[in-house]
């Protein structure tokens, strides 16, 4: 704490001390519950639990940040569901403890798979984000029998309109430069595989569509859906396929599934909004745990009750190909990352908000120059010294 009686010039000291406090992370990895938190623990490239830092606004579930002693590497635990996920994220953007102006946000959690498309144990990169479930619905017992799903996009009258009601987390498409780089560093590992993984996807045989699902774990370029309603079966999984083509007017395809990541996306958007965040130096990496629909011969409910097969082979690989990307941003930051990978496409959200024109959506409501950000002389910098914590949660 700097005393407020004190000469103008020790107050200035005082301010260069506390910016100076600031931790400026190189990688920020955001994770939702114990066992995401838990595979990169006890690792021996670092040692996220040097620095525990308690910041208001996380998850009372996991209220700390956890750093290397260094600061270069963090972790945040941003609890699941994308209430949870948007609230503790936008926590930490706003917080003066953290400058994460050049900081890469490596979403690294587990999600359900379209077996479509890739396979469990498999680790997906997305370019497209897409609120799935930010529809209108109706129960498919009371559907019209001429409409294919009971999930309806809002303001639309036919399951085939475009959106009418548009709320601006519908979509995000993040930078595939970086992307690209991210799925390179992690083809160099050695992906885990299971027993238990090989005898799920073992069952998908005899359907030519889930050909992707009997391969062994890749890593994959591929998009996401949020839903907070965790779904299960072709029929909801094709509905929010065809959502997904439908609300990017065809530039991606669905392929993973979990409950936080258009929440997450949209805190780190307005965190660049309000000058403290990069949102062209975040990666999207999901591991798949199950799949969204069940084998030829279960019930849908059989597999979303009993489907923990790829569990094991997610988890491990959350860490097996993530610490790829982040060793890879590390080891290249003098020459690459700290300036930056400059995007070769759109970068933003269906409102145009960063600047640029959306190619998916009515197009941007900014005029394609942007949302305006806080002014310069309106930032915050760091004015409190770190708070940490010791390990029974009691501040220091
Ligand atoms: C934030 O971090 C970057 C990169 O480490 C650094 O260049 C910049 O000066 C920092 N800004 C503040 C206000 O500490
Ligand atoms: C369903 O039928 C109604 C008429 O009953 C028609 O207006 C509507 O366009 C049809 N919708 C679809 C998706 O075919
Ligand atoms: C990978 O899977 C094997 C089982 O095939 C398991 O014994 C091993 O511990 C796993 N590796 C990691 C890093 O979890
Ligand atoms: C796949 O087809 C073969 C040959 O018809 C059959 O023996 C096998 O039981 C089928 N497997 C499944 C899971 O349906
Ligand atoms: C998805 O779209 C296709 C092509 O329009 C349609 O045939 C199918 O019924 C749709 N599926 C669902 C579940 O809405
Ligand atoms: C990167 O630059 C910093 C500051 O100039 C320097 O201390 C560090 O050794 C450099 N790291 C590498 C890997 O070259
Ligand atoms: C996306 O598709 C909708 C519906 O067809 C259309 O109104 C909109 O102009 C399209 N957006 C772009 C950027 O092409
Ligand atoms: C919108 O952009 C056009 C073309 O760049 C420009 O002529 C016009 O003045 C802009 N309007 C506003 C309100 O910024
Ligand atoms: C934000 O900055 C502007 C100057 O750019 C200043 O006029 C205004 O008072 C500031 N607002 C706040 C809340 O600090
Ligand atoms: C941080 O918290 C963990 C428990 O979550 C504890 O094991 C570790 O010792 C703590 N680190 C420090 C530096 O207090």
């Amino acid at each position: 704490m700097c005393p407020s009686q004190v000469f103008r010039s020790i107050l200035a000291l005082c301010a260069v001390a506390a910016v100076e406090a600031a931790i400026s992370p190189k990688v920020f990895i955001i994770d939702y519950y114990s066992d995401e938190q838990d595979a990169w623990l006890g690792i021996p490239e670092f040692n996220l639990l040097e620095q525990n830092i308690t910041l208001p606004g996380l998850s009372m579930m996991y209220p700390d940040i956890h750093c290397t002693s260094d600061g270069s590497v963090c972790q945040l635990v941003a609890g699941e569901g994308e209430i949870n996920a948007g609230l503790s994220t936008f926590a930490l953007t706003l917080s003066p403890e953290f400058n994460l102006t050049q900081t890469y946000f490596l979403i690294a959690g587990d999600a359900g798979v379209n077996p479509e498309v890739a396979t469990v144990g498999s680790v997906t990169f997305a370019q497209f984000a897409v609120q799935g479930a930010l529809q209108y619905e109706i129960d498919a017992r009371e559907k019209p029998e001429n409409f294919s799903t009971g999930y309806i996009p809002q303001g639309a009258t036919s399951v085939d309109q475009y959106p009418q009601y548009i709320y601006g987390t519908e979509v995000f498409q993040l930078n595939d430069a970086l992307r690209q780089r991210a799925i390179t560093f992690a083809k160099t590992a050695t992906l885990n595989d299971t027993a238990s993984a090989q005898a799920y996807r073992a069952q998908y045989t005899n359907v030519s569509d889930y050909a992707p699902a009997l391969t062994a774990p890749a890593v994959i370029g591929c998009d996401t859906v949020t839903s907070d309603n965790w779904f299960s079966g072709a029929l909801l999984a094709d509905a929010f396929a065809n959502f997904t083509r439908l609300v990017t007017n065809g530039s991606a395809t669905y392929c993973s599934t979990q409950q936080e990541d258009n929440a997450v996306l949209e805190a780190l958007l307005r965190g660049q909004l309000a000058r403290r965040t990069d949102f062209s130096r975040v990666i999207h990496m999901r591991t798949a745990s199950d799949f969204d629909r069940p084998p030829p011969g279960e019930s849908v409910a059989e597999n979303l009750f009993d489907n923990d097969g790829g569990y094991d082979a997610a988890i491990a690989n959350l860490y097996v190909a993530g610490i790829k990307v982040v060793q890879g941003i590390l080891d290249g930051w003098n020459d690459t990352f700290a300036a930056g990978i400059t995007s070769q496409n759109f970068v933003g959200d269906i409102f145009g908000s960063l600047g640029g024109s959306p190619p998916f959506g009515p197009g941007s409501i900014f005029n394609d120059t942007g949302a305006p950000q806080v002014s310069e002389a309106n930032v915050t910098t760091a004015t409190t010294t770190t708070t940490t914590s010791d390990a029974s949660g009691r501040l220091r």
